[in-house]
């Protein structure tokens, strides 16, 4: 089946007479059982439940997975799953400018003496592969959050696996729909389904996806113990968004790039950060490992300093100022009002994450703010 099918048709009940066409919410903390546990059995539902099962083989269909994904409690308990593969006293290469909760996460590790940390700009391979040398794990964010680099995917895989190591990528910003990893030969995938995943800005969920069985069974028995597990109901309403991921993947998809060209010729704007820009510098990269698209994310230099931008920000109507990404609104934050994103993300930077709105009402309501800086 194709994925616009799979995300429809994928983590169905069974095809009998009276049967459901939704999986129910399965709301227990244990399951009836007598007599010696086996490895195959539910026992206790911190250990698996019937309604992330559904939306874990739905994930895997899609992410083109030989194993049922791992549901985790949000984002960034997927990737605290995935970074404890990390071995104690290893090295871990993260692009300089990962989603900020990772690097803060690595470097709160690091910290603590579990790990040392290398950062790399992962758009230079050259220079990415070389930071490889006796590490054990390579992450990789492809567009980047908030710089929107674009890594070269099956070159940095497959240097890395010569290497022996460990390969991550956070999934998130580019979902399945466009770009699988794991086809690629990474070792293992992360998101964030807390955006496009379930995409309606309600619920918090993350997931893991392994390229072996061996690698997910060591995770799901480390998820069982230390418990950063949704509940049913996130699962539920994960699942009932990917029934839509498709068309709205496709229509922001199609109002970001109409909106990066347009904010590419304002006076007030210095430079877009957008892959499917023709003169982006990831744009040719982006073209031969994206599926169809650049995504819906788009950050935004203006030709001004901090306030100015947060001005702009204050003044919108139809866009929402919040953090976050990937809900049917659209969202548009300034990213250095956190302290911690790093000062080589510009003062000016705006990241809009596009949604499924009109896209001439979102153009209207930016054009006053940018045409005031442009007249300044
Ligand atoms: C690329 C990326 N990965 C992971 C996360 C963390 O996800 P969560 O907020 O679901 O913990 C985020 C959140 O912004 C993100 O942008």
């Amino acid at each position: 089946m194709r994925k616009d099918t799979v995300v429809v048709a994928g983590g169905r009940p069974a095809h009998e007479h009276d049967a459901p066409v939704n999986p129910p919410v399965v709301l227990t903390s244990t399951y009836r059982g007598v007599g010696e546990v086996a490895d195959t059995d539910r026992s206790y539902a911190r250990q698996t439940n019937p309604t992330w099962e559904a939306f874990e083989e739905v994930l895997a269909a899609l992410e083109e997975s030989p194993c049922p994904a791992l549901s985790y409690a949000s984002g960034l308990a997927a990737i605290t799953a995935a970074l404890t593969l990390v071995p104690v006293g290893g090295t871990l290469v993260l692009p300089r400018h990962s989603y900020q909760g990772s690097m803060q996460l690595a470097r709160a590790w690091e910290q603590r003496g579990i790990f040392s940390v290398r950062t790399v700009d992962v758009a230079d391979i050259g220079a990415t592969l070389d930071a490889l040398d006796g590490a054990d794990m390579l992450w990789i964010e492809s567009p980047t959050n908030p710089m929107l680099e674009v890594a070269d995917l099956p070159a940095l895989l497959s240097g890395a696996r010569q290497r022996g190591v460990l390969t991550c990528v956070d999934n998130t910003f580019a979902t399945p729909l466009l770009q699988r990893p794991l086809t690629l030969g990474a070792d293992l995938v992360v998101h964030s389904a807390t955006k496009y995943i379930a995409g309606h800005s309600d619920v918090l969920m993350g997931a893991v996806l392994c390229a072996t069985p061996e690698l997910r069974e060591r995770l799901h028995a480390q998820r069982t113990l230390e418990g950063a597990v949704p509940g049913p109901f996130e699962a539920w309403l994960a699942l009932r968004g990917v029934r839509t991921l498709a068309l709205r993947v496709e229509r922001s998809m199609a109002s970001a790039a109409e909106l990066a060209r347009r904010l590419s010729e304002h006076p007030a704007v210095a430079e877009v950060r957008y892959p499917g820009l023709p003169q982006d510098p990831g744009h040719e990269r982006a073209a031969a490992q994206m599926a169809g698209g650049f995504g819906s994310v788009v950050s935004v230099v203006l030709d001004d300093d901090a306030a100015a931008a947060e001005r702009l920000v204050a003044g919108l109507r139809v866009w929402t100022p919040a953090t976050s990404l990937g809900g049917v609104e659209s969202l548009v934050e300034r990213r250095r009002r956190h302290p911690e994103e790093p000062a080589s993300v510009p003062e000016s930077l705006l990241r809009l994450s596009v949604g499924i709105e009109n896209v001439e009402d979102l153009w209207e309501d930016l054009l006053p703010g940018l045409d005031a800086l442009a007249d300044r």
